[in-house]
């Protein structure tokens, strides 16, 4: 794992939105794999306005994404396609034709999941898989207890989770407590994975995920065993790393003589 520590959110976040944008500079046919969540919110506000400045062409991006609500229409303001759509998709020009989406409404969800992991499969795979991290160490929506060999399935939501998400939801609004998700081994067959976390409240989850022993009781750490993957930390997120060296953070590109 390359660890880079930011010393401030906003830097993190402006960290992981360069390392996308040179993914699609470098191949702008590139398979991108898009999370949600809060910190997500912040990353593509962070892309929207980095667009601004210096527009890049997003229109090649064959985009899939991480994980979906069971039970929410696309169109639902607390889908995840929704909110794809909206914070990511359509202020890029990310291209409809080219997304493959989580129907978390199929009447067939284990269809709904092969077809996916197939549509995965001929696009040649995840380039680049952006991830959040829950307060469980869970990643997508594998919950502590996922294997390392599932793929996309059908998941039920941990009370910790339902909890942390209750907060997207308006107060007597109907809370899905079910989802389907990109399965461990889904994720780790990525070329290239991102992890943004932000914030005190994931330092626990971080220092599981990085330094202890893989479990299964921590989802995040099967990314240990992946080969390029890329935590995007600020301070408070990092607190709870014992390694507080620099060993394992990404090289700068040039190195001072
Ligand atoms: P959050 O979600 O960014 O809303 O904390 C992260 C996650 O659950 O993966």
């Amino acid at each position: 794992m390359n660890i880079v520590r930011c010393d401030s959110a906003e830097q993190a976040v402006r960290h992981a939105a360069e390392l996308l944008r040179a993914q699609v500079a470098r191949s702008p046919k590139s398979v991108m794999g898009w999370a949600t969540g809060g910190t997500m919110a912040r990353l593509y506000q962070e892309l929207v306005t980095l667009q601004q400045q210096d527009p890049l062409d997003w229109s090649g991006v064959r985009s899939f994404h991480l994980d979906e609500y069971i039970g929410l229409a696309a169109d639902h303001p607390q889908s995840y396609r929704h909110f794809l759509r909206h914070q990511l998709m359509a202020p890029l020009g990310l291209q409809e034709a080219h997304a493959h989406w989580l129907r978390g409404d199929a009447p067939d969800l284990e269809q709904a999941g092969r077809a996916y992991e197939s549509a995965l499969a001929q696009a040649g795979g995840i380039d680049l898989q952006l991830l959040g991290i829950g307060h469980n160490g869970h990643i997508g929506f594998n919950e502590p207890g996922a294997r390392l060999d599932t793929r996309t399935r059908v998941v039920r939501l941990s009370p910790r989770t339902l909890a942390a998400n209750q907060r997207f939801f308006a107060p007597g609004e109907v809370q899905p407590q079910w989802a389907i998700t990109l399965g461990i081994q889904t994720i780790l067959e990525s070329q290239q994975i991102v992890l943004l976390a932000l914030g005190e409240d994931k330092a626990r989850a971080v220092a599981a995920m990085a330094e202890e022993p893989p479990s299964e009781l921590c989802p995040a750490s099967a990314l240990q065993a992946h080969p390029a993957t890329t935590l995007v930390l600020d301070a408070a997120a990092a607190a709870l790393l014992t390694c507080k060296n620099t060993e394992r953070s990404a090289l700068p590109a040039q190195l001072p003589p």
